[in-house]
C-alpha cells in the first residue's frame, strides 16, 4: 500500500492513549515493514498483492473502536476473576463451507458452553469466538513433499487452497479480499444472531441439538436449560419484566483471530476519530501466534501501537524474560484487558512451566488476563498419520492451569479451543469415545483437529466444575 505516514495526525508527546510504541520514535501501522519478519506468504511478485491491500484499505472497517473498547473493560473483569472468558471456534475458517448454517452452528456451540459455565459459576462469561477472520495459519516448514512433489505448505484460505497441487498452493492476493468479504458476511450474521433473538435466554432448549440430545451431555444440558426456564418464569411471576432486559434477550458476542499477515491488519488498522487511537478493525481481539512473537520483530511492533485488546500465545519455550518483555512492550501502561496471555504448554510441561511465568508476571505488576490453550501443546500424529488430540490431555491441561493459579494466588481467566458444533471425528476420546480406529470417519477439518461438538459441551461441564472449586 503506498503508506502516506500519517504521524502527523498522532500525538507524539506521549498524550496519546495508545498502549505502547516502537522504541524509536512514532509508532505507524506500515513501521512493521522495516522490521524482521517472519511467516509471510511469497506472493507472487506482480505487485497484485499491494494492490489488494490498497482496495482493502478503502473498505469499511469489519468492527469498531467502541467495541473494542468494551471487549478490553470485560477482560479487565476477566483479570480479577469477576468474569470468565471462552474463546473459541475453528483452527482454520474455510471458503467453501461457508453459509448461515455453519455460523449459527459454531455460534450455537458457544452459546451453550457460554450458558454452562455461566449457569455453574454465577460469573458472565465473555464469549469471543475464533470467526470472521481465522482464516491465515503459521507453519513448521515453508514446503511439503505430497507424492515426491515439492508443495508450498498451506498457510490458510487466505493465502491458498489446501489441495495438494502447484496451483492450488501458489499463493494468491485476491483470496485477501475474499477473505475480508468473508469475514464482513460472517460479522453481519452474528449480529443478527446475537442481538435479533436467537441468542435469547428463552431459547436455550432450542441450542441442542438432535445428535447431542441424545447424549449423556445433552440431558445434563437439558436440565440446566428447565432452570434457567423456571428462573425466568419465576422472575416474571415476582413482577420484573423480562421484555424490558435486553440483557436476557441478546448476547454480546466479539471476533477473534490470528493476525498472521501483518498487510492485511496493517490495510484495516484506522484511527479512531474519537480518541485519536489506532484500532484494528479486521476483529475485536488479534493475537500473535508462539511462532511470530519475537520481541525485537514485526507482529510485536505492529500490535504495539494498536489499541485493541490483544493476545500472545505462550509455549513451552518462552522464557520469563521473554513473558516479560512482551508484558512491557505491549502493555507498558498497564493497561487491565489490553494483554491476554494464552498458554499452550502441554498437559504434563504445564504443571512445572506455568507457575514460574505466573509468579513473574504478577510481581511484575502486569495485570493479564491468563487463559489456557490446551489444543496446541497436546497434539500429535496417529498411526494412521491423522493429527489428533486426546480429550483427557485436553481436560488435564485444564486442570493444571487451574492448580497452577491456585498454588500462585492468581486468577485462572479463561480457556481457548478449537471446536466446532459438528459430530466430527478428530479429536480421540469423551464421554461417546472417539477411537482412533474411527478418527477417518468424518475427519472434516482444514487444519488441526477440532472437539466436536459433545466433546465441547463436555469440556464445557468440566471446566464449569473447576471453576466451582475456584469460587
Ligand atoms: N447478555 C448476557 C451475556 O451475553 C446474557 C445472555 C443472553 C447469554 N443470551 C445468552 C449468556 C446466551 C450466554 C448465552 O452474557
Ligand atoms: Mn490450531
Amino acid at each position: 500500500m503506498s503508506d502516506q505516514p500519517r504521524e502527523s495526525q498522532l500525538a507524539t508527546d506521549g498524550s496519546s492513549s495508545h498502549p505502547g510504541a516502537v522504541t524509536s520514535g512514532v509508532w505507524t501501522r506500515s513501521g512493521w515493514r522495516d522490521l524482521p519478519v517472519v511467516q509471510q506468504p511469497d506472493w507472487p511478485d506482480d505487485g497484485a498483492f499491494e494492490r489488494v491491500l490498497k482496495q482493502i484499505s478503502s473498505s469499511p472497517p469489519l468492527v469498531f473502536a467502541g467495541e473494542c473498547r468494551d471487549l478490553t473493560a470485560e477482560l479487565a473483569l476477566v483479570a480479577k476473576g469477576e468474569a470468565f472468558l471462552l474463546q473459541a471456534g475453528d483452527c482454520a475458517e474455510s471458503f467453501e463451507t461457508f453459509n448461515a448454517e455453519s455460523v449459527r452452528e459454531r455460534l450455537r456451540v458457544i452459546l451453550q458452553m457460554a450458558v454452562v459455565l455461566t449457569y455453574s459459576s454465577g460469573l458472565p462469561t465473555v464469549k469471543i469466538g475464533r470467526i470472521a477472520g481465522q482464516f491465515a495459519k503459521p507453519r513448521s516448514a515453508p514446503t511439503e513433499l505430497v507424492d515426491g512433489i515439492e508443495l508450498a505448505s498451506f498457510r490458510g484460505h487466505m493465502v491458498n487452497d489446501v489441495g495438494t497441487s502447484l496451483a492450488a498452493r501458489a499463493p494468491d492476493p485476491h483470496r485477501l479480499l475474499r477473505a475480508y468479504h468473508q469475514s464482513s458476511a460472517t460479522l453481519n450474521l452474528l449480529r443478527s444472531f446475537t442481538k435479533g433473538g436467537f441468542a435469547d435466554l428463552n431459547r436455550v432448549h432450542s441450542w441442542t441439538q438432535e445428535f447431542v440430545s441424545q447424549s449423556a451431555e445433552g440431558a445434563r444440558y437439558e436440565r440446566i436449560a428447565d432452570e434457567i426456564d423456571r428462573a425466568l418464569r419465576f422472575m416474571k411471576a415476582c413482577g420484573v419484566d423480562p421484555r424490558s432486559q435486553p440483557s436476557l434477550h441478546e448476547a454480546d458476542f466479539y471476533t477473534s483471530h490470528e493476525a498472521l499477515i501483518l498487510g492485511y491488519e496493517e490495510a484495516l488498522t484506522r484511527e479512531d476519530a474519537l480518541t485519536g487511537d489506532w484500532y484494528d478493525s479486521s476483529a475485536h481481539m488479534v493475537w500473535i501466534g508462539e511462532r511470530t512473537r519475537q520481541l525485537d520483530g514485526a507482529h510485536v511492533a505492529f500490535f504495539a501501537g494498536i489499541s485493541n485488546p490483544v493476545g500472545v500465545k505462550v509455549g513451552p519455550s518462552a522464557t520469563i524474560d521473554e513473558v516479560l518483555g512482551l508484558c512491557e512492550a505491549l502493555n507498558p501502561g498497564r493497561i487491565p484487558g489490553r494483554l491476554t496471555l494464552i498458554t499452550r504448554l502441554g498437559s504434563k510441561a504445564v504443571v512445572s512451566a506455568l507457575p514460574p511465568l505466573l509468579r513473574a508476571v504478577r510481581d511484575a505488576g502486569h495485570p493479564v488476563v491468563w487463559a489456557c490453550d490446551p489444543m496446541h501443546g497436546n497434539t500429535f500424529s496417529a498411526a494412521n498419520g491423522r493429527k489428533t488430540r486426546r480429550f483427557d490431555d485436553i481436560l488435564a491441561e485444564i486442570a493444571g492451569f487451574f492448580a497452577a493459579h491456585r498454588s500462585e494466588g492468581t486468577v485462572p481467566g479463561g480457556v481457548h479451543v478449537e471446536l466446532t458444533s459438528d459430530d466430527v471425528t478428530e479429536c480421540l476420546g469423551g464421554s461417546r469415545a472417539v477411537l482412533e480406529s474411527g478418527l477417518g470417519d468424518r475427519y472434516e477439518t482444514i487444519c488441526d483437529p477440532r472437539l466436536n461438538g459433545r466433546q465441547s459441551l463436555d469440556l464445557a461441564f468440566r471446566v464449569a466444575e473447576l471453576l466451582r472449586h475456584e469460587g
